[in-house]
């Protein structure tokens, strides 16, 4: 019964996506990107320079519900340089899209850029600039954006929490190191941190009673770390990923979280009262928390199983018809390029490649090609086998469109928008070309972006 209503109330809504208005004239949230302070090592450290929106770590959660229109100010307080906000995931027109160059002018320093679109999809998705993107991530510029399933739609959970999973490069001092474009980075795993965060913390915390039910919205907003998380002392569905529900909420002994990506654990807290259920993240040296959740009595019933947030409007992948433009992921520490690569429009050597600044292709081009890697019409059905022939994994990202994995037999993965290739591999994505205009598509660790790992898909 519930499910029938949720289809329906899916189905009803749509029209509405068209009002404009929704939230009213003059209510735009103002995130201001500029420099502040704040204790980010543990105590005892001095305070760190960060760069934040409206001076918080992470940027501030913007919550608003599916079918809204979102209307946000960035005003550029940064010290000289440009920036744009990018929303992360979200199906949006591409004028909003916030791609310096190819969706919209870059914001200079004192300037100001309004966003406004409306809400299509419920989910947890995340929001960051897409100019200087190392550094500007790197010094702390990122958000998250959670929109929310109408009221009656939501799953009966006690508590919905953002986890916001980060690291930094800092010295011993808590100052960031301004090491944004070496080399090393670029053309290796790229720029990992030495200290991890959760919400700008340490470590999360919080109290849940014995059986409580937690929706955690999950965010990986590193620019090279992956994390790798176990649980104890909880049952834990995954629901959702990169904002997209799952057909059903999958028990899960680990999760693996790339960067940009999302993971919507649904979590039951088993622990026995005054005990500690817990997130840890496997390292290479050792298993750390990440949260810790105080368990305390009396303990409520256990619940059955968690059932499907309710899914998204999704476009229907035509396979069959498919057009196959195969991507090849080239370069960095180990193989190079021995062939060498184009870029900026002139055959190059790897010497003179690196030279630039340029350690990766995709297709024999680093960086922007002239013309877009694949030039789709608007409906149509796109696959993209892409094999990693580098010694490093990549998470590539598609803006504008979520994707399928096609998996053997043409099964199809879930709906996502960032999908990890480890080194050797070949997977394939399919989407429908559902939206209008020039979309990137690009590794999401910046330093691999900016030294040669992206291109873009032009969709009309
Ligand atoms: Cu999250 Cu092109 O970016
Ligand atoms: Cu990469």
């Amino acid at each position: 019964m519930l499910r029938r209503r949720e289809v329906m109330a899916g189905a009803a809504a749509l029209p509405l996506l068209g009002l404009a208005g929704r939230a009213g004239a003059g209510t735009a949230t103002v995130l201001r990107a500029a420099p502040a302070r704040v204790q980010l090592a543990p105590e005892g450290y001095p305070e760190t320079e960060v760069w934040a929106y409206n001076g918080q770590l992470p940027g501030p959660i913007l919550r608003h519900e599916r079918g809204h229109v979102l209307q946000v100010r960035l005003e550029n307080g940064l010290p000289g340089q440009d920036s744009t906000i990018h929303w992360h995931g979200l199906r949006l027109p591409n004028e909003m899209d916030g791609v310096p160059g190819l969706t919209q002018a870059p914001v200079p320093p004192g300037e100001a850029f309004d966003y406004r679109f409306a809400l299509r999809d419920a989910g947890t998705f995340w929001y960051h600039p897409h100019a200087h993107s190392v550094e500007q991530i790197s010094r702390g510029l990122a958000g998250v954006l959670v929109v929310e399933e109408r009221q009656a739609d939501r799953p009966d959970v006690d508590g919905d929490e953002v986890l916001v999973l980060d690291d930094w490069r800092m010295a011993s001092d808590a100052v960031i190191r301004d090491d944004f474009g070496a080399w090393h980075d670029m053309s290796h795993a790229g720029r990992l941190g030495n200290f991890v965060t959760v919400n700008a913390a340490p470590e999360y915390r919080r109290k849940g009673r014995r059986g409580e039910r937690l929706r955690l919205r999950l965010v990986n907003t590193a620019t090279a770390r992956i994390f790798t998380l176990r649980f104890r002392g909880m049952r834990v569905w995954l629901a959702a990923l990169d904002g997209m529900p799952l057909e059903g909420p999958e028990a899960v002994e680990e999760v693996v979280i790339a960067p940009a990506q999302r993971a919507d654990l649904l979590v039951d807290l088993v622990a026995e009262p005054g005990e500690e259920a817990l997130i840890a993240s496997v390292e290479r040296d050792g298993t750390y928390a990440l949260a810790g959740f105080e368990v305390t009595g009396p303990g409520r019933a256990a619940r059955a199983a968690p059932a499907a947030l309710p899914p998204n409007d999704m476009p229907m992948l035509e396979l069959g018809q498919a057009r196959a433009v195969p991507l090849v992921m080239e370069g960095g520490a180990m193989r190079g390029l021995p062939e060498g690569a184009v870029w900026r429009g002139s055959k190059m050597d790897m010497r003179a490649l690196a030279e630039a600044g340029q350690f990766w292709a995709f297709n024999g081009m680093a960086g922007m090609a002239e013309a877009p890697l694949v030039e789709a019409f608007l409906g149509e059905t796109i696959r993209i086998p892409m094999t990693n022939r580098t010694a490093f994994s990549h998470a590539m990202h598609l803006h504008g469109m979520h994707f399928r994995e096609v998996l053997d037999d043409d099964r199809l993965g879930p709906w996502r928008d960032t999908l990890l290739v480890a080194p050797g591999e070949v997977r394939e994505i399919a989407f429908v070309a559902e939206s209008a205009g020039d979309w990137m598509f690009h590794c999401h660790m910046p330093s691999h972006q900016m030294s040669g790992m992206m291109n873009w898909i032009r969709v009309s």
